[in-house]
């Protein structure tokens, strides 16, 4: 009986095995540790998280203030208020050049949710998922929360930072359940170009896998160019997970608004696992969602003129430093500096400039293959990005 007692004690002080994949984002724990210094009196310029320094559109602000003063916070459907849906689905499937059904779109609380629920609506334990590396650390805790087994593709800088094709090719297979894309990426700004897609959406198609396409960056892209779809190839709607939203856009991050899209039959499972979840997105934030995506768009265009000038600014800073180089992105608002000839680690080189006073991430925070880059934000001012291209050069002095 003491030992029956023992036993049940002990296995409910263990976790259940699917949160033992979960670490932490390398962004949260650089802001810890440099806060703690900041605490200590040093000051720190801030290069880590992925948090846009613009304030939202005042016309989305008061959107979403109206509707609270009014009491519009209520309990709405799991899948999103029908207007705003309508709205997505016009505004998506136009900027794709698809069709879209609102059916298809649901909207959640931030873009996280759309990626995790579809993916336990499909991946059983074992099944394999393709995903970029270096990638969003999110990725790989999701796909192995459901018991998937990551199959890591590298980023190459020699493509721009698409995806090394013939490492694609070797990895998928007809247990490939589902290819995750990221274009414009975090952390490397890079595009996927339309041939790689193709390829991509060929394989999919052969091993009858879905692709979750994550394009929340899709409209933060430089030099006139666009970010393809690959939900536009033909015959790619019907197996495409698109996940966009408001965070980067239209920077309402804290509003915490993303949306995914997706055939139909899966919408339809995949807005019970809201419904059980989270229940809904709040009432405001939705308001204010049609008014950014309806109001004028200019807004959009002053925040991507505002990054472009700034990618300028720090790509030119980073080719100058000994022993780093800098491919300019190509969107998001990101840069993956490549550090291998200073001939220290990335983890050296972020400690390093943390120090004198530039916090930013070790490229491995973001898989195996970004060792030897580091990823730094210009979502900062230009005064602090050319304070910190200071501390990094003095701080790079120091070691040579
Ligand atoms: C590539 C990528 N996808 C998704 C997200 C999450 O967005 P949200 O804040 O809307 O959940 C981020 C946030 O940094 C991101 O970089």
């Amino acid at each position: 009986m003491a030992a029956q007692v023992a036993e049940t004690r002990k296995a409910k002080a263990s976790f259940a095995g699917r949160q033992a994949h979960l670490r932490p984002e390398g962004a949260y724990e650089v802001m810890a540790r440099s806060q703690e210094l900041e605490a200590k009196g040093h000051d720190i310029v801030h290069l880590e998280v992925g948090e846009p320094d613009f304030n939202p559109p005042a016309n989305a602000s008061l959107a979403g203030i109206a509707a609270i003063a009014s009491g519009q916070t209520r309990y709405v459907p799991p899948a999103g208020l029908t207007r705003l849906r309508e709205v997505i689905a016009d505004v998506a499937g136009r900027r794709r050049g698809i069709s879209i059904s609102p059916k298809q779109v649901l909207v959640s609380p931030g873009a996280k949710p759309a990626m995790l629920f579809p993916i336990l609506a499909l991946v059983e334990p074992g099944d394999e998922i393709i995903y970029p590396d270096p990638g969003f650390p999110t990725y790989e805790s999701l796909l192995r929360m459901a018991g998937g087994i990551p199959k890591p593709v590298p980023l190459l800088e020699s493509k721009s930072f698409s995806f090394d094709l013939d490492e694609f090719d070797r990895l998928v297979s007809d247990r490939t359940r589902m290819i995750i894309l990221n274009s414009p990426s975090n952390p490397t700004g890079g595009v996927i170009p339309l041939e790689d897609l193709r390829h991509i959406a060929d394989a999919a198609r052969r091993y009858d896998s879905w692709i979750m396409s994550d394009e929340i960056y899709t409209q933060i892209v430089f030099d006139g160019r666009e970010a393809p779809s690959i939900a536009s190839l033909p015959g790619m709607a019907e197996r495409t997970i698109i996940v966009d939203g408001f965070s980067k856009t239209y920077a309402m991050h804290g509003w915490r608004l993303g949306y995914g899209i997706m055939p139909e039959p899966l919408a339809e499972r995949v807005r019970l696992f809201f419904t059980h979840a989270f229940g809904c997105t709040a009432q405001a934030s939705q308001l204010a969602a049609i008014e950014a995506l309806t109001g004028p768009q200019d807004y959009v265009t002053m925040m991507v003129t505002q990054y472009q000038k700034r990618r300028e600014i720090i790509v030119d800073g980073l080719n100058k430093l000994p022993g780093v180089h800098c491919l300019k992105p190509q969107g998001a608002f990101y840069v993956f500096p490549n550090i291998r000839e200073t001939g220290r680690t990335s983890q050296e080189i972020a400690s390093l400039f943390l120090d004198n006073g530039v916090a930013l991430l070790p490229g491995n925070a973001f898989g195996k293959y970004g060792e030897g880059y580091l990823r730094l934000t210009y979502a900062n001012s230009i005064p602090n990005i050319q304070l910190a291209l200071e501390r990094m050069a003095k701080a790079l002095k120091s070691i040579n």
